[in-house]
């Protein structure tokens, strides 16, 4: 008895995902742990060894938390944003789907049930090892529906897309796992295959795991 309870105990910490799932409700972010703020910054580097250890659930909610979480109750993020416009859709890719991430609800939701890593980067190897790619994405609809001028979506969304990639290499070097920013990506095949919307802007993917 005591033996079984263990095992599902078990089962639930490190629940993986097996099939397509539809939605991943992602249990609560552990908003306590991690390492020193300045010892983060410090062992913040560039991974490129990952393995295909997978992440459990809390990690992939940590992880997603960490990128683009909400923090407030009037639904600001991790990430900071001109005019507070939120542009930034995070999208997961894994063996089983591609995945959209939606913070208020803290979510991913099932775009593709299709392993759409090998489009992810030119270093293929290790786009299609790791247990997960980070895809962060600008919708720019948003910005041009509010009126921003050509010029500053130009410049604000390659940078809100950088806040991103930055959270994600902090709770990397927090949590002690491995990723690199890509920009070897042919971003435009990966946007096809991905089937974004047209004002989508994609510039780097980010492949995550431990070594
Ligand atoms: C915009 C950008 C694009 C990058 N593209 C790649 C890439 O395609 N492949 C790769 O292995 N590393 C890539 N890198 C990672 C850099 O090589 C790395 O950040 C740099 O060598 C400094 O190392 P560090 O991140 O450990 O400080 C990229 C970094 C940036 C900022």
């Amino acid at each position: 008895m005591k033996k079984s309870l263990c095992c599902l105990a078990l089962c639930g910490a490190f629940a993986c995902l097996t099939a397509a799932d539809k939605v991943i409700k992602l249990p609560p972010p552990d908003k306590t742990g991690g390492k020193p703020f300045m010892q983060v910054l410090t062992e913040r580097k560039s991974k490129r060894n990952i393995s295909d250890k997978p992440l459990t659930m809390q990690e992939l909610s940590d992880l997603c938390y960490a990128a683009t979480g909400v923090t407030r109750p009037d639904g600001r993020r991790t990430n900071p944003t001109a005019r507070n416009i939120q542009d930034i859709v995070l999208y997961a890719a894994m063996k089983d789907g591609l995945y959209r991430y939606d913070p208020a609800k803290h979510e991913l939701l099932l775009e593709q049930a299709r392993d759409l890593r090998p489009f992810c980067g030119f270093q293929t190897q290790m786009h299609t090892t790791a247990p997960v790619v980070l895809i962060p994405v600008s919708d720019s609809a948003k910005m041009k529906a509010k009126r921003f001028p050509t010029d500053r979506i130009a410049v604000y969304a390659p940078m809100h897309i950088g806040f991103v990639v930055q959270n994600i290499y902090l709770y990397a070097a927090s949590g002690g796992f491995a990723t690199v920013v890509c920009g070897a990506v042919d971003t435009k095949k990966l946007a096809e295959e991905m089937k974004l919307p047209g004002d989508s802007l994609l510039y780097v993917t980010m492949p995550f795991g431990r070594e």
